[in-house]
């Protein structure tokens, strides 16, 4: 007993936490609706209904359908079509029932009230409205036609004439409403879609322009840090050349005149021709550096003589043979074109040397109307551009580098490779120059004429 107490107690504590829970909430409506209909049914109408098993039968279908209907519910949250669902699902039958068991006289309608007043509750006020509308368009409809003479008019001969007439008239104006209310909202909700299409689309376009905006800034940056860092190469390639070279030169100088004072057989005489050489090898490495850093036969002869002292180094270095077709005139070229395609050469001979296992290489430099186009082709073993040049495969930055260079100057670069068939290395630059890339012209050739 006193168990028993303890435990109807927790379960009314359980109960009065769960009214809160709006899933629990709905189930307990549903079921206390269902008991009341149940018990309609079986007080006012079993002794009337001859197949009161099919009645019973059909009934408890009905309700489990509502209960089942809970489920999607819960899971999918209150959407609007579930809503809909719902209203038809539970609102069709009771119409139904209510039509054929006397219309406005029937006893069913009741039930109609209860039922709505739970959509209010359980959904909101404005699902209630939307009930009582479908109710009044499904009970309006099943009168309509059978008014009509269409469809089971059971209920017909308990309105009297006048009524009808009324309800007729009553339901017109009815249905005529809701067609205008939902043109009205129709083409309400088309101008407000316009309206928020036109602000995403001016929003939209407002943002594009700060990204163009923002682009250009990336790129002025990345040219101007492009410039810097070619400028700190020019000043150690000079340092190199000059002060290094100068030293080492004058120190082999000073032991070559040190070693013609020495008698000829001395070891000492030996070992200071051996530093000679030594210095000699020293001498030849600071200069290629230099030349790597900043290739000085750029600035003094053009781009046509720094390929072609490239490429003959490059062959003696690897072995690869490299043939070249080059323009038979110096193209007049702005020094930061020129340094652009020399660079993209030197990194795709780097690669060929690295990567391609190559024999032979094909280097193109033609200039196309406004437009200078450079192309290294070697003969090797080819690789898949997609895997090597996505950006966070870690395979270097070489590739990625050219890109950059190219685009700074509004230019393109390609890579188009085969394996075992070799790998094209194409960059397109164009030639219609602003007013500083003028001027800096002047200032190469300028720099050519004097140098
Ligand atoms: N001519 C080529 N033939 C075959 N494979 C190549 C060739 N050029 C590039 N590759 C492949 O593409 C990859 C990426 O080249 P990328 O120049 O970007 O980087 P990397 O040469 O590996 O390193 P680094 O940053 O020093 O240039 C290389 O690792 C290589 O596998
Ligand atoms: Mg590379």
């Amino acid at each position: 007993m006193h168990s028993g107490a303890i435990k109807l107690g927790d379960s009314w504590i359980l109960c009065a936490e769960r009214v809160h829970d709006r899933a629990f909430h709905m189930f307990v409506a549903r079921a206390l609706e269902g008991l009341t209909v149940w018990g309609i049914l079986e007080w006012f109408y079993a002794p009337a209904i001859q197949q009161l098993w099919l009645a019973r039968g059909l009934f408890l279908a009905y309700f489990l359908v509502n209960l089942a209907l809970l489920i999607p519910q819960r899971r999918k949250k209150l959407n609007r079509s579930m809503l809909w669902l719902d209203i038809v699902a539970n609102i069709a039958p009771m119409a139904a029932a209510t039509h054929w068991s006397g219309g406005l006289y029937s006893p069913v309608l009741p039930i109609f009230v209860i039922k709505i007043g739970n959509y209010g509750l359980i959904y909101s006020v404005q699902t209630g409205v939307r009930a009582l509308g479908a109710t009044i368009l499904l009970l309006g409809s099943f009168g309509l036609t059978a008014h009509l003479g269409f469809g089971p008019s059971a209920a017909l001969h308990l309105v009297p004439e006048q009524t009808r007439q009324r309800l007729t008239i009553g339901f017109g104006a009815f249905l005529f409403g809701i067609g205008c209310y939902g043109a009205l909202r129709f083409f309400r909700e088309l101008s407000d879609r316009e309206r928020r299409l036109a602000a995403a689309l001016e929003e939209q376009q407002r943002l594009y322009a700060q990204l163009l905006v923002e682009q250009e800034q990336l790129r002025l940056l990345s040219q101007r840090l492009v410039e810097a860092s070619e400028a700190t190469l020019q000043a150690v390639s000079r340092e190199l050349h000059d002060d290094f070279g100068q030293a080492i030169t004058a120190v082999r100088m000073d032991l070559n005149r040190v070693e013609r004072e020495l008698p000829p057989t001395s070891t000492a005489r030996q070992q200071l021709r051996s530093a000679r050489h030594q210095l000699a090898n020293i001498l030849q490495n600071v200069r290629n550096l230099s030349q790597i850093l900043r290739p000085g036969v750029l600035d003094d002869l053009g781009l046509v003589a720094a390929i072609e002292s490239y490429v003959t180094r490059f062959s003696e270095r690897t072995g690869v043979s490299v043939e070249l077709q080059l323009p038979s005139s110096e193209p007049t070229l702005p020094p930061e074109i020129e340094l652009t395609l020399y660079r993209v050469l030197q990194e795709a001979l780097t690669n060929v040397a690295r990567h391609a296992r190559a024999h032979n290489v094909h280097i193109t430099l033609e200039r196309t109307g406004d437009r200078i186009r450079l192309s290294v082709r070697d003969d090797g073993k080819g690789f898949v551009v997609a895997e090597r040049t996505a950006p966070p495969s870690g395979f270097g930055l070489g590739i990625a580098g050219m890109r950059e260079r190219a685009q700074l100057y509004g230019g393109n670069l390609r890579v188009q490779s085969k394996l075992g068939e070799g790998t094209e290395v194409i960059v397109e630059l164009p030639l219609v120059n602003t007013a500083e890339g003028d001027r800096e012209r002047g200032v190469a050739q300028h720099r050519r004429a004097t140098g």
